[in-house]
């Protein structure tokens, strides 16, 4: 089996960088370029025929590598320009009126997500402070959950079985935001049940944005006719109909023309990580994770991700004194992490990351944060 450090030299900036910002942005693969290339070369040599050789199948091709990296049979996957829109999709299946029109929402949710399901009209949202909340506030008015798999903030992974049970114990379903586990945290959307699950490219799959997708529970896809739809959804969609004829599966769920580079692209990050193997992936990614805090507990600092390595996504955060400052900083001596308001600064390691380059990042925050003014830590 590879070593994981000799993977470093398929990702070229870590030549240049200190990369800890995977949740973020994962590192490019150098094969992303060749893969544009090759999407240019299609376009310049082939032409119109590119789209039967190919690129009108992608949003489905690409759909079922995700597949497999999430535990969902093929062609039940479809690619979209983003969460946003995919879970526009999901949105537009439904109507809110009568009894069942609430919308169980988690706080921890990313604030795209909440902007357009509050924006639902006749939806009534209920914010519910955490997963154990929305376990709590689900009953039979309850038509929609979305929840996160891996909240974007503190790194928490969240029970998604048992929001999953009390849902269908009542007849609400779930729609699963897993951007920040896939890639880094093992995912079985079959096994979970969740009715939809969605999730991007430019985090731990290192595919570059463009490339947001979205699975539907098979047997559920079925019934659904969303209203966000386009030609691309239609069962002929080379005859030109008048009316919308739902096609089966996936397909029944995109819209226009697809986002063919952004497609090209993300495939060179799926492939690594298929590759590696998530499970390994996650090993990896507990050690790092686990080292991170130990660190930062040495040099006085709290954590503020989970201790508990089950509740632990792949990020720590740490709010250090002046940590906009700090995270300045460090961009400036190339180490690459971001910072939150509340949450302070976020390091995600990936894979290839090594040992040696953790140590130098906590170092290098030590050191940055005790130069700040004393007592300057953020609330
Ligand atoms: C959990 C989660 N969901 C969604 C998004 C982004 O959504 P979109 O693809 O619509 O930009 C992020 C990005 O940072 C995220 O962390």
């Amino acid at each position: 089996m590879r070593d994981l450090l000799d993977y470093r030299d398929r990702f070229p900036i870590l030549a240049e960088t200190t990369y800890l910002i995977n949740h973020s942005l994962g590192a490019m693969p150098g094969a992303a370029e060749d893969r544009l290339k090759e999407y240019a070369h299609a376009w310049n040599t082939r032409g119109v025929r590119a789209w039967e050789e190919g690129w009108w199948e992608m949003p489905l091709t690409v759909g079922d590598q995700i597949g497999r990296l999430i535990g969902a049979p093929p062609g039940t996957v479809s690619m979209h320009q983003n969460v946003t829109l995919a879970e526009a999709g999901v949105l537009s299946c439904f109507g809110f009126e009568g009894e069942r029109r609430r919308i169980v929402y988690e706080e921890g949710n990313f604030p795209s997500v909440r902007y357009l399901y509050q924006a639902a009209r006749g939806a009534e949202v209920v914010v519910a402070p955490d997963d154990e909340g929305v376990v709590e506030a689900i009953d039979e008015r309850t038509l929609l959950v979305p929840v996160t798999h891996v909240l974007f903030k503190t790194g928490q992974i969240q029970d998604v079985e048992a929001i999953v049970a009390r849902a269908h114990e009542v007849g609400a379903l779930v729609v699963l935001d897993a951007y920040q586990s896939v890639g880094t945290v093992p995912l079985d959307v079959t096994a979970l049940g969740v009715d939809f699950a969605v999730g991007g490219s430019v985090k731990w799959l290192c595919g570059g944005p463009g490339a947001g997708w979205l699975y539907v529970r098979p047997d559920l896809a079925e019934t659904l006719e969303p209203a966000l739809t386009g030609w691309q959804a239609h069962a002929r969609p080379f005859a030109f109909e008048p009316e919308q004829d739902y096609a089966e599966g996936a397909w029944r769920f995109l819209t226009g023309t697809p986002n063919v580079p952004a497609l090209y692209a993300a495939t060179a990050g799926y492939d690594l990580v298929e590759e590696v193997g998530v499970e390994r992936i996650r090993a990896r990614s507990i050690e790092q994770t686990t080292l991170l805090m130990e660190l930062f507990d040495e040099a006085g600092f709290e954590p503020g991700s989970p201790r508990e390595p089950a509740r632990r996504g792949g990020t720590v955060v740490v709010k250090v004194p002046e940590f906009e400052e700090v995270n300045r900083e460090l961009a400036e001596r190339e180490i690459i992490v971001d910072c939150r308001p509340e949450t302070g600064l976020r390091l995600g390691p990936h894979f290839y990351n090594s040992d040696d380059e953790l140590r130098f990042a906590v170092e290098q925050i030590t050191e940055l944060s005790r130069a700040a003014p004393a007592g300057a830590a953020r609330t």
